[in-house]
Order: C-alpha cells, then structure tokens, then sequence
C-alpha cells in the first residue's frame, strides 16, 4: 500500500525528473478483460478528459470493452477532480450509487483515480470506510493500471498506488482518440506556481515538460491518422520548456508545431505571468494557431490578486490582454474567475467586475473559492457568508453572459470558419462544429461536412452558441 503525502507532494527538489520510455506494457497474463466491459467516469479538466483517453486505451489493450452503462460494467473507473469540494461532493455520492452494484456483480472491480487520489484525507477515508473499493491510484502512475489491477485481484484486498513524489515524464503511453479529427497533446505534466487557492501542484507534481521531438513526432502521427485539430496540454503552457531548455519556450514550440502544417492549433492553459510578446507574434504571424486564447485573471483586485500569489497586477494583466487583442487579428479571449476568496469584501469584487466591463470577455468560467487541504489559502480567516458569495457570482455572470452575448452578436453575418465535428445531439439535421475562435456553431450541411473545415455564415447568435449556414 503506497498513500499519498501532501507534504511529500508539496516538496521541490532540482532533481531532474526521467524521461521513461520502457515503462508501459501489457504482458499475456493481463490480457484478463475477454468478455467483460469496463465504465470510466471523468470529473474535471481536459488533462482529465485525456487521462481517460489513456485508461480507454490500457483496458482496451487488457481486452476489455467499453460500455456506457455503469451497470453492465465489470470494471468501473472513477477518474475524480480535486479542484473543489462540489467534485469531491459527487464522486463520494457516486460511490454509494455504485456499492450496492456489488451486491449483484461480488467479482465487480471499483477503482478511484485521478486527483482526488492523489488526497490524504479522500485516501484515508477510502482505505477506512469504502473497503469495498477494490484499486487507488494517482496521477503519476496511471500507466500501472494492469499491474495494480492484478495486484488486487491476486490478493482479493484493496490496493492503493499513489505516489506523491515530484513524478518523472512518462513517454510511449497508449491514447484511444474519441474525436477523429481532434485530438489533446499533453506538452508538459504538473506545476510550480503554488497559486495559494489550488491543490494542482500537489496533485499534478512538479512542472515536467515533454521533449521537443516526443510532441513532433505525436503531432506528425495525428495528422497522419487524419486529426485536423490539437491542444497542446499543460496546467502552465507558456512555462513551457523552462524545466528543460536553457533556450527553447512555448513560443519556440508553438512555432515548431504550426510548421507540421496541422489545419489548427489551440492550447490550454496559458499563465499570464509567461505570456512573452514573442509568444504574441508566433500566434499573430502563423495562421494555423487559432486566434483564441484562455487567459484566467482570477480577480481583478490587486490586494486578493497578491493573497492568491498570481504575481501580475490588475494593470499589468490588462496590458498583457490590450497588447494581445491588438496583435492578434480577431482573437477570442476567455478567462476563469475565483469569487469569494478569503477576506474579498465588496470593493475588491467591485474591482473585478470593473475588470469585466474593460475586458468584455467572449467567455468566463466562474466559481466560488472552496478551500482545499494544505494549502496556504484555506488558513486565511475569510469572514463573508456563503450567501453572499453565491450572490457576487450571480451578479458576475450576469455581467459574463452579457458580453458573451455582445461578442456574438458582433458576428452576424459573418464568415467563418468551422471544423464541422459531427451530427448536433440536440437535432439530428443540424451539425455542429467550431470556429477558429473556438465558437459552437449549429450549422445547417449534410453529412459529408463532417470532418472538413467549411466556411459558414452566422445567420442566428445566443450566449453560448451561434447559428449558420454553409457558403461556397
Ligand atoms: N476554488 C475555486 N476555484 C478554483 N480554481 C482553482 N482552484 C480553485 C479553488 N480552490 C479555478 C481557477 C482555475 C480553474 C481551473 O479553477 O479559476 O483557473
Ligand atoms: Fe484537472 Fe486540476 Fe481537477 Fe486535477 S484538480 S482534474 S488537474 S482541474
């Protein structure tokens, strides 16, 4: 039993991590999934999203097949988010949805990975009062799954894997793509910033980019099996490179991944902090990165700026985004941001909505702080009521989806264009797709748009989405 520790996992060392080429493999005797299915839940972000991905892919190889109905699985995985409590909260009312399954199915696997595995106290609970939860395992070891899996089936007990060290760069891991012509590519694991709000880099380790040559050679692959879109992946992208190269950054790789010719490039997420006017201009002069760029302030106060550790005032924040929106031709910028931190009282908020109504978002994603173990954030006294941290969110998103709206509206009539994905699930003539500003369109084409990237018209604009129709 390997558990996790969050001071273990706090620690950075200059230890370089490893670059492990050898370290996945599925051997015949965990070729054990013949006949059954496995279910994967996902919580949480797109790392997230592609450390499903992977999973798919290990199971698959161990000849499992998928399902998407939880209770005819053999093997159900759980692949939880840390961020706040509210993911917390659904992952343990799922748990109690999924322990009477047993009851009909006694050889039925349940697994818990992901960053909440990668929690002392989510652990500690597991290993008490949810025995029935067969395998545990973290964010760095995910490649493991068949030897843990064997682990616990061999000894009929449970099995914990987490390991909290800094984590090395595990290379050769197998991905099933859902999306045919788009498609994640982690560019670097983990994060130094230490934000004071977030739990990532305990749960995600310390900052490890990939090298040069393994995202190329992935990037080249993709294309070859037909992908027109990828994300490059990191909690930190534009500190890309810094673990590894004296000289080579994310604008060095940005540029080198546009010269693969793949149709378009995106990446997430970007760190105000190292957002370089070099980075500006290889966005601005190479037309196949996509003019849309995530950009979280966070707050728009100074003094909770400072509190959070995000090292960038208010004014040099909307610097960075006036210097963007201006190179940039057309670009899209969306951001994320906290209400409610500790100690935020009325002005500070005020302050962030006067960010607001200068940066005119396309899109925000907003959220209420929720204190996380260890870290430094969840020890400062915070006096104002959940009530009223639920009414600034309100009063903020009412002023978000005005502008989203705005923005929409601005590109009526217009032509666009789209990476058309497939068939809409809300209406089966309509497909949908997104712009190059990474807008969902509804768009009235047939079927063999699917795939291609197409010029649209917008003939109708709401909020979230906008209307079109195909032009020659
Ligand atoms: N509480 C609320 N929101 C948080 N985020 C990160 N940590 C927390 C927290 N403790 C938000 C940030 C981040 C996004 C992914 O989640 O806005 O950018
Ligand atoms: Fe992703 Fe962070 Fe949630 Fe982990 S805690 S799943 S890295 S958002």
């Amino acid at each position: 039993m390997l558990l996790p520790n969050m001071k273990e996992a706090r620690k950075r060392t200059n230890v370089k991590p490893e670059f492990l080429y050898n370290e996945y493999n599925v051997n015949q005797n965990m070729k054990i999934g013949k006949n059954k299915k496995y279910f994967i839940k996902t919580y949480g972000c797109q790392m997230n999203e592609h450390d499903s991905e992977m999973l798919c892919a290990i199971l698959e190889e161990m000849l499992f097949t998928k399902t998407d109905v939880m209770e005819e699985a053999d093997i159900i995985l759980l692949n939880t988010c840390a961020i706040r409590e509210n993911a917390h909260n659904k992952v343990f009312g799922m748990l109690g949805r999924i322990k009477h399954l047993r009851e009909t199915k006694p050889n039925i696997i349940i697994g818990l990975c992901g960053c909440m595995a990668q929690e002392e106290i989510v652990v500690a609970d597991i290993n008490k009062k949810y025995k029935w939860v067969d395998i545990v395992f973290g964010t760095h070891n995910i490649h493991r799954l068949p030897n843990i899996l064997l682990e616990a089936i061999n000894k009929k007990q449970q099995e914990i894997e987490v390991l909290s060290n800094e984590g090395n760069v595990i290379e050769n891991l197998p991905y099933k793509r859902e999306n045919k012509y788009k498609a994640w590519v982690n560019i670097m694991y983990g994060c130094d910033k230490f934000c004071t709000y977030c739990i990532v880099p305990y749960t995600r380790g310390k900052q490890r980019s990939r090298k040069k040559e393994d995202i190329i050679a992935e990037v080249k692959q993709l294309i070859n099996s037909g992908v027109k879109e990828i994300t490059l992946l990191g909690q930190n992208v534009n500190a890309y490179g810094k673990d590894l190269y004296d000289n080579y950054g994310m604008e060095d790789l940005l540029y080198d991944v546009s010269q693969t010719n793949i149709d378009r490039i995106r990446f997430v997420t970007s760190h105000p902090w190292d957002f370089t006017g070099k980075m500006i201009d290889v966005i601005a002069e190479n037309k196949n990165i996509m003019p849309f760029i995530h950009l979280p302030v966070q707050s728009g106060s100074d003094r909770i700026l400072k509190l959070m550790g995000r090292r960038y005032t208010k004014e040099e924040y909307i610097t960075l985004f006036n210097k963007i929106k201006s190179k940039i031709d057309n670009v899209s910028i969306t951001t994320d941001i906290i209400v409610g931190f500790p100690g935020e009282t009325r002005e500070d908020f005020e302050e962030t909505l006067n960010l607001v109504n200068e940066c005119k978002y396309d899109l925000a994603y907003t959220f209420v702080y929720s204190p996380r173990e260890n870290t430094p954030a969840a020890k400062l006294p915070d006096k104002t009521t959940e009530y009223e941290k639920k009414n600034r969110l309100a009063e903020l998103n009412l002023l978000i989806n005005k502008y989203a709206l705005e923005n929409n509206k601005k590109m009526l009539d217009q032509i666009v264009p789209v990476l058309i994905e497939g068939i809409s699930e809300k209406d089966n003539n309509m497909l949908t797709g997104y712009t190059d500003t990474n807008k969902l369109v509804n768009v009235k084409a047939t079927e063999d748009n699917i795939g291609k990237i197409v010029n649209v018209k917008i003939t109708d604009v709401k909020t979230w989405s906008l209307n079109g129709e195909i032009v020659s």
